[in-house]
């Protein structure tokens, strides 16, 4: 509909007409996120402050851009052990990420392959 015109790039602009959905995320990756994150962080999330955060569901619709900057985002958190949070881990110890879990989030969201696992 020509809404955005972006001035001086190379390639032509085809994300508008063929929405870059990022690669589907690695199982691996989408199993933690499935065990750790999604119950709080989804479109249907009674935790409202999370879901306006970070809501996976429409990150895997979004587009590749959005997604690395989400990624971003979760890397940077995830570095400072912000999530998830110390409050709910209180409660509920099981919910920390173990070491492997982190590992895999981390390398992931920093934008690393990793096909193994
Ligand atoms: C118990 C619910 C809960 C779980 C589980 C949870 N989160 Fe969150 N998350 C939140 C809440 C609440 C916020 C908003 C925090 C705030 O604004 O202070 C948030 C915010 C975030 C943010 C945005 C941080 C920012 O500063 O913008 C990211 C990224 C994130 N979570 C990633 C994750 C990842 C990755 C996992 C799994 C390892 C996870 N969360 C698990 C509740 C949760």
């Amino acid at each position: 509909m020509g809404l955005l015109f972006v001035q001086g790039t190379s390639k032509p602009e085809t994300e508008t007409i063929h929405p870059a959905v990022a690669p589907e995320m690695p199982a691996n990756v989408k199993a933690v996120v499935e065990k750790k994150c999604y119950g709080c962080h989804n479109a249907e999330s009674k935790n409202e402050k999370g879901k306006a955060k970070l809501d996976w569901d429409a990150f895997e619709a979004t587009k590749k851009s959005k997604q690395l900057a989400t990624m971003g985002k979760i890397n940077e958190t995830l570095a400072k052990g912000e999530m998830p949070p110390a409050k709910f881990l209180e409660n509920r110890p099981e919910g920390k990420l173990s070491a492997e879990e982190l590992a895999t989030l981390m390398d992931w969201s920093a934008g690393k392959k990793k096909s193994k696992e």
